[in-house]
């Protein structure tokens, strides 16, 4: 049931080019997109600076967004520029400092056949206020558990792309992780090596090397994961890109998730759950609570350069 405490100071949705009351912003029905799936969206914050909130690589989301579009065969009705102008407004008709914007395009309403023909594509940007998307266990750690469905592989699909219908598979195995009593889910890909989570990234350190993996393991190529990488090389953390086994996964000293949501979540507890004639077995990470270079890098993050956040004018 919705209540107003799950979007949090949201008070008008931005609607193709006007804003809507955010109770009225109702599509119709035999919308495609409501059908099919077909929609693509993207996830993005905000974060009150000492300049007024601004937005974290705003330009890189909707660069992805337009590439969602494009492997969705779906014609954006405006383009980069209108896009990034109409997230910034939104945050000001919100009057929010720091936010989760959520930008979707989808096929509306015209029929209902598979190709889309008579649906125009539109775009709405909500934006609200999100705290730890793991909730309270994100501070300590969280556990993960390893679902026996893969990763969608980067054979079937331009993995870049976060198509709206394919968000059912991270669902699924999200609720399929909670009936195990674990916070979040964990796919491995269909080589049986770590991929990533529902809607996260994964790293693991070991021996002071920060480790995540390469888009070939059939991952989202996230915008975190890419600043992390980018703000441990000039912290002087080594990183390194490369597969992660699960036996590199149980010998690591520490693990977490990343993403837009989630930020930066301590994985410190794994359940193996990959083979559903097995019992399902518990790994605890490292020491079993958040680690150093987890505590650095989460530190870090929350020092964002004015450089990639532009600011929304609201401060
Ligand atoms: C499947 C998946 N992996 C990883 C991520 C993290 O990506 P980002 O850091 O760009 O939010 C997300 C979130 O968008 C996701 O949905």
């Amino acid at each position: 049931m919705y209540k107003p405490a799950h979007f949090l100071k949201a008070k008008k949705i931005w609607t193709m080019g006007r804003f809507v009351d955010w109770p009225k912003a109702v599509v119709h029905s035999m919308s495609h997109a409501l059908h099919y799936g077909n929609s693509v969206f993207e996830g993005i914050r905000a974060y009150p600076t000492a300049e007024g909130p601004a937005v974290f690589r705003l330009t890189e989301h909707i660069d992805r967004l337009l590439l969602s579009a494009r492997t969705a065969k779906m014609k954006s009705p405006y383009d980069r520029e209108r896009i990034i102008e109409a997230v910034l407004k939104t945050m000001r008709a919100n009057k929010l400092q720091s936010a989760y914007i959520r930008p979707l395009l989808f096929y509306s309403y015209g029929n209902l056949g598979l190709v889309p023909k008579f649906s125009p594509v539109e775009l709405l940007i909500g934006a609200w206020e999100w705290g730890a998307y793991l909730g309270d266990k994100t501070e300590k750690g969280v556990s993960a558990y390893i679902v026996p469905w893969r990763r969608i592989h980067r054979s079937q699909l331009d993995m870049r792309a976060k198509l709206g219908g394919l968000y059912t598979l991270s669902t699924i195995n999200g609720l399929e992780a909670r009936e195990h009593d674990c916070d979040e889910a964990l796919f491995l890909n269909l080589e049986g090596r770590v991929a990533e989570g529902p809607g996260e990234n994964i790293f693991i350190v070991k021996k002071g090397v920060l480790q995540t993996n390469a888009l070939p393991e059939s991952i989202l190529e996230g915008i975190t994961r890419t600043s992390l990488l980018e703000i441990a090389a000039d912290r002087g953390i080594p990183t390194r890109v490369a597969p992660i086994r699960l036996k590199d996964l149980y010998r690591a000293d520490e693990a977490f998730f990343c993403g837009t949501a989630v930020e930066i979540a301590p994985l410190v507890r794994v359940v193996d759950g990959s083979n559903p004639r097995k019992t399902a077995k518990p790994h605890t990470i490292g020491s079993g609570e958040k680690g150093e270079v987890t505590r650095f890098l989460w530190a870090s993050s929350r020092t964002p350069s004015a450089a990639s956040c532009p600011n929304t004018g609201n401060g």
